[in-house]
């Protein structure tokens, strides 16, 4: 059979039903990654985690977000995407188990995956999200879309994603679009990496998509977005950490919210996030929570690396770059990273 009419996964795994969603772990690990940013502050921070934000709710209103005239993140990506596609999609070959690791919404892999169906090359594509829901969303469009690019989804988190993919020895192509990737202190951020860089084998391929945009006034102005909603959607994150950890922990008249921005050295960062203070002392024995009046929580905090400190996270995690290309409008990059 030529490569390109391959019907099944390369190492002869049964290929699930296209279209469909498999269960790897689904929501089960929400309340254990909530409560370990929360309440045991690893690195001496206290963050609540993206995983709040990602439910169909939250989701929803991201993805609306995302079509904020300001929100240069989305749309600058996409153009680089679109005016990049051919080349990009060269360095996948036929077979490929593609992984999108956080994949969110499709504007940006779709010009990806529109290029690798016009070579009629098969492929199988997996969505790796949190949201059931959202993930059923995005299925359908994909595969009334596309042949040649087989669409599945994988319900769970990251690392339910890391452990379904071992079972794979063919050729496997990871994105990691929208900044998912590296967006966090570098210890942090490095270890994560690592993880997806000690599942690729050579040959393999990682497209990783990096915002590394120092302006700051256009950086500050991309998290404000008409009628508060931005502040909405980061709100929702708290609410839904009260039902992730069953207990009602959280009430929004004990916590004043605010955004910052900094610069930072070593290693050199724009730094954005949403921060929440506590106007009171804010317990919870149950839970274990004990907040002093005063004590932050650290949201949807964002990393604005320039590439040279990215190129550092790469060669730590045992990367190398083979291509980069960047947007037509802004500092937003895509790697295209192989195995040492
Ligand atoms: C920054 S968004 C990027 C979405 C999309 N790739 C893009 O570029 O527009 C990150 C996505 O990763 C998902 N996510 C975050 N943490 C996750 C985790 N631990 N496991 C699975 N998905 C996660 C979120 O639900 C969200 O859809």
């Amino acid at each position: 059979m030529a490569k390109e009419d391959q019907k099944e996964l390369p190492n002869n795994t049964r290929l699930p039903e296209l279209g469909s969603i498999i269960d790897i772990g689904g929501t089960r690990s929400m309340p254990a990654i909530t409560k370990e940013l929360l309440l045991h502050e690893p690195a001496g921070r206290r963050i609540l985690s993206v995983v709040t934000l990602s439910d169909y709710p939250g989701l929803q209103l991201w993805s609306k977000l995302t079509h904020t005239p300001t929100y240069y993140q989305t749309s600058d990506e996409i153009l680089l995407l679109q005016k990049y596609a051919v080349e990009i999609s060269s360095s996948i070959v036929p077979g490929s188990v593609i992984v999108d690791i956080g994949s969110g919404g499709l504007r940006k892999v779709m010009p990806l995956l529109d290029e690798v169906e016009a070579r009629q090359m098969t492929v199988f594509y997996f969505a790796l999200d949190l949201c059931r829901e959202w993930l059923e969303d995005d299925l359908k469009a994909l595969t009334s879309r596309y042949t040649h690019v087989q669409c599945f989804a994988l319900w769970g988190s990251f690392t339910d994603g890391l452990e379904w993919i071992k079972q794979f020895n063919g050729p496997k192509v990871f994105l990691s679009l929208g900044s998912t990737l590296c967006n966090n202190i570098i210890p942090v951020a490095s270890k994560g990496l690592k993880l997806w860089a000690d599942a690729m084998v050579p040959g393999d391929v990682m497209l990783l998509g990096y915002d590394c945009n120092l302006d700051e006034e256009k950086v500050r102005e991309s998290y404000i977005a008409p009628e508060g909603k931005f502040d909405d959607f980061i709100r929702h994150g708290m609410e839904h950490s009260n039902s992730l950890l069953e207990r009602d922990w959280y009430r929004p008249e004990d916590w004043e919210l605010f955004r910052e921005a900094e610069f930072q050295n070593e290693p050199q960062a724009l730094v954005h996030r949403f921060v929440f203070r506590a106007q009171r002392d804010v317990k919870d024995e149950v839970l274990g929570v004990d907040f002093k009046q005063g004590d932050r929580i650290i949201c949807y905090e964002s990393f604005k690396y320039p590439p040279s400190v990215l190129q550092q996270q790469f060669s730590l995690a045992g990367l190398q770059e083979k291509a980069s290309w960047k947007s037509p409008v802004s500092d937003i990059y895509e790697f295209l990273l192989v195995k040492d």
